[in-house]
């Protein structure tokens, strides 16, 4: 594989993902909100969801995500990213709802670290979304999104930390 090949799936991937990480990163500067699940439990005994995964978090995911594949569909030229942009987003938003259900069903409380489950939840619920919807998602592209978002995580909650918006570098 040349380098340009490699840089073409990379540029690719941001493009059908860009959308699912706005949807996935905005809705942490929300102070708080009406918890999804209103506080109930399930059959375990514990929150269905917890407290991190709220109705406003949802809608300001669901904002600025769409909003995100619009400026695409723009810039791009390609009308396509309108429909994907938020396809992209309601999966990425439903990806990460699954992966708080599955914390609590392990018993994790909200918050506490799932490394992989945390970093690529709404990785794989976009890219069954994208994929529902036949966007040209391809294999390489759907490897290098789940390394690039392992990376992204790494870099930002550095970043979080060197600004003092977070206690902890991790
Ligand atoms: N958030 C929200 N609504 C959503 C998703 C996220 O309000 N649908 C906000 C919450 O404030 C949440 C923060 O974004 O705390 C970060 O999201 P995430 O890391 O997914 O939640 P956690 O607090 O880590 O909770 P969990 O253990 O369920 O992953
Ligand atoms: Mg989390």
């Amino acid at each position: 594989m040349s380098l340009h090949q490699a840089l073409t799936i990379i540029l690719n991937m941001f493009k059908l993902y860009l959308p699912a990480m706005v949807a996935n990163a905005t809705p942490v500067f929300l102070k708080q909100g009406t918890p999804l699940d209103t506080g109930a439990k399930f059959i375990d005994g514990k929150r269905i969801l917890g407290d991190g995964k709220t109705f406003e978090g949802f809608a300001i995911g669901l904002f600025f995500g769409t909003y995100t594949g619009i400026v695409e569909s723009i810039i791009l030229q390609n009308t396509a990213f309108l429909i994907l942009g938020l396809v992209a987003s309601i999966g990425a938003l439903f990806g990460d709802i699954l992966g708080s259900f599955i914390k609590r069903r392990l018993g994790l409380k909200r918050g506490e670290p799932a490394p992989i489950l945390d970093q690529l939840d709404f990785i794989y619920g976009a890219s069954l979304a994208l994929y529902v919807a036949k966007a040209p998602l391809t294999l390489e592209i759907f490897i290098v999104a789940q390394i690039v978002a392992l990376i992204l995580h790494i870099v930002t909650n550095r970043l979080a930390f060197l600004l003092k918006l977070k206690p902890v570098p991790w």
